[in-house]
């Protein structure tokens, strides 16, 4: 299997944590469908941590779906899933047990894949916790990667080592198609500025087949749910999905989508933003110089498979910025004869057409995403 965008869909464990039964999974599967989400590319509905029972089956070594969350087995789940037009995701780890203390797949990993595509499963993510010392990560990712693509089904397989172990040299021989480049986000701005500078470093890893994971979404998740801290200010969470799009991460809602209020779905179901994570060249962004020098005022651009320029300036200091772009970093020679057209992705205003220089203001912790034509001067 060859994944070739960014996968898109739901995760509970950021809202829900262990709190997860058969009708959580339903509501939000029909909630998904209703708000438009399935629509607007979020494919996966994708049940993490905490869905079994504490032992395997003694007789068969495979792992059971706990009896009260799941009183009808993941195989009713999936095909419930499947019924409204997702994908039906679920979770293990490549330990003796995953990170909450259930079963993990260690020396498991052939019978745990084979279980998966029976239920009907179409996306593992594969955590971390209490691996033997004596086995490398590297291995064990391997393992699970080998089990799944002889399992008989597509099955998407999201591996989630937190970046340990410098997991980006070894995880593109392991059969990921996403790997988390980052430790778990919260439900906080600090959370998010510390995960997107991070990204800084793994920028030349990611790519079509094999994507940097930045975490789940926190957007619309008030402070409330089992990652909550203080929560963000709507321009703090636009902000968060404007980097997670802008730098191809996967988009995996955290939010509890069977309440959302207008400001999230605004910002989750914006297709101008959607697009330009999932476009079809998927290239890497580069930098286009950043505030005076300033880290923490990213200015990035990457070009698009029609070509046009995708152009994201990103505010972490606590201070309105306004920094310059020159068309000469985009690639746009003076002599060339050539202009930009600029559009403001979520405000949708035409911002008009440029020659020279491209200036912008973005509020503290705010976001701008524009899309840019090449036209003649
Ligand atoms: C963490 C992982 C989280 C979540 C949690 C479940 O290791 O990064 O995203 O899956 O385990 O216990």
């Amino acid at each position: 299997m060859v994944v070739k965008k960014p996968p898109m869909g739901w995760n509970s464990w950021n809202t829900f944590g262990a709190n997860i039964d058969e009708s959580l999974i339903k509501e939000t599967a029909d909630a998904m469908v209703e708000n438009g989400l399935l629509d607007a590319g979020y494919e996966y509905l994708v049940i993490d941590d905490c869905w079994a029972e504490r032992q395997r089956d003694k007789s068969t070594g495979r792992m059971v779906p706990d009896h009260v969350k799941f009183p009808h087995g993941m195989k009713a789940v999936a095909d419930y899933v499947h019924s409204r037009g997702l994908k039906f995701g679920m979770y293990s780890c490549c330990g003796n047990l995953t990170c909450a203390g259930y079963p993990g797949s260690f020396d498991y990993e052939f019978i745990d894949a084979q279980t998966f595509a029976e239920w009907g499963v179409d996306y593992l993510k594969y955590d971390y916790c209490f691996r033997p010392m004596t086995q490398k990560g590297d291995l064990l990712y391997r393992r699970m990667g080998l089990a799944l693509a002889n399992c008989g089904r597509d099955i998407c397989f999201s591996a989630c080592s937190w970046g340990a172990d410098q997991t980006n040299e070894w995880i593109k021989s392991t059969g990921a198609h996403l790997w988390r480049s980052t430790g778990d986000i919260n439900d906080s701005w600090a959370s998010v500025k510390e995960l997107a500078l991070k990204q800084y470093d793994y920028l030349t890893t990611n790519g079509q087949g094999c994507f940097n994971d930045m975490d789940m979404l926190i957007v619309g998740m008030n402070g409330k749910g089992n990652v909550a801290v203080s929560g963000c200010t709507e321009e703090e969470y636009r902000t968060h999905f404007s980097v997670w799009a802008f730098l191809g991460s996967p988009l995996m809602i955290g939010c509890d989508v069977r309440n959302m209020d207008e400001a999230t779905k605004d910002i989750l179901l914006n297709k101008d933003i959607i697009a330009i994570n999932q476009d079809p060249a998927y290239r890497q962004p580069f930098a286009c110089g950043n505030h005076w020098g300033h880290r923490e005022v990213p200015v990035l651009a990457k070009y698009l498979a029609d070509g046009d320029i995708a152009i994201g300036v990103f505010n972490f200091v606590d201070c309105q910025v306004d920094p310059f772009i020159s068309l000469d970093c985009l690639g746009i020679n003076r002599s060339s004869g050539k202009a930009i057209s600029v559009r403001d992705l979520w405000t949708g205003e035409d911002l008009g057409v440029f020659t020279d220089v491209l200036r912008v203001t973005v509020p503290q912790h705010g976001a701008k995403m524009l899309r840019a034509k090449v036209i003649d001067a």
